[in-house]
């Protein structure tokens, strides 16, 4: 999702709407059998306990990706809310769907690691899984505390390292790591303690940091399922080698999962 023409962002959305269902991101699965689309609501269900969302509030979407989320937190909670993405074809999709639904969402194309918005001008800000295509994660966190207002709260889960990686292993370990560099992009993933730690260096005062690694891992399984049973459509969508390294990478980030290297985090923040 980052700058590909509009024909290729559809498609490519397509493809994603029929692995993941209608919400683009991990599922909180209560238990094995949760269904997928059960388990995203409930990834977001968390979020919105720890963001407190309520009427009028302002609301910065960081990495807004298809402004899904931004229209429902606009029309459930009554918020005002703007979402940014360094995707142009994102910021227009996004746009077309907050006009269909009549919320008060907006979408502009700015960078969350130097977002250009007044301080002091939002009552929330939320990064569901967009930090890890973020490099600059410290312009990250001190842009979102900039503009952040007092009593403001920071909420965010993603995917994280729970360990340090020696060089030699990532050596030994090239071919999975290029297997989800094709899947998923360049991402980078931090520890969810030095998330933490950054936003306290800041100013702010973290109120939670949750491991969910166990409630998330459900997730692959079910991805891999959907691309089962979407098969031939998918292959319509997108070339087999495209479906065929999105199932490897799922296999990849289990074991990486199972073996305790990453895992998912969620976290809020207020500033005082
Ligand atoms: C995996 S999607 C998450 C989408 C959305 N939060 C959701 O849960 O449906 C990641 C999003 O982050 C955006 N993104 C990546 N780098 C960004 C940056 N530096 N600033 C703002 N958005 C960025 C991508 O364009 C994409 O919209």
């Amino acid at each position: 999702m980052s700058t590909q023409p509009a024909a290729h962002y559809d498609r490519v959305h397509e493809a994603w709407r029929l692995i993941m269902g209608e919400e683009f991101h991990y599922g909180f699965f209560a238990s094995a059998d949760t269904p997928l689309e059960v388990a995203t609501a409930a990834l977001t269900a968390e979020m919105l306990t720890r963001a407190g969302i309520g009427p009028g509030d302002r609301v910065l979407d960081i990495g807004c990706g298809t402004g899904r989320q931004s229209c429902d937190l606009a029309a459930d909670s009554g918020a005002s809310v703007l979402g940014i993405t360094t995707s142009a074809s994102g910021v227009a999709a996004a746009s077309e769907l907050a006009r269909t639904r009549g919320v008060d969402a907006r979408f502009e194309q700015r960078d969350g690691t130097s977002n250009g918005l007044p301080d002091a001008s939002y009552d929330v800000v939320w990064a569901l899984e967009s930090s890890h295509l973020m490099r600059d994660r410290g312009g990250l966190l001190s842009e979102s505390v900039r503009v952040l207002a007092p009593g403001g709260r920071f909420v965010l889960c993603d995917i994280v390292r729970k360990r340090e990686i020696p060089f030699l292993e990532v050596r030994s370990r090239r071919h999975d790591f290029a297997v989800l560099r094709s899947a998923f992009g360049d991402a980078h993933m931090e520890p969810l303690a030095s998330y933490a730690s950054t936003l306290e260096e800041l100013g702010m005062t973290v109120l939670d940091a949750t491991d969910i690694s166990e409630e998330t891992l459900g997730t692959f399984a079910a991805w891999r399922a959907n691309v089962a049973r979407h098969e031939t459509t998918l292959l319509e969508l997108l070339d087999a080698e495209s479906v065929a390294d999105f199932v490897r990478a799922t296999e990849v980030l289990e074991a990486f999962w199972n073996d305790g290297t990453l895992g998912y985090g969620i976290l809020a923040a207020v500033k005082p």
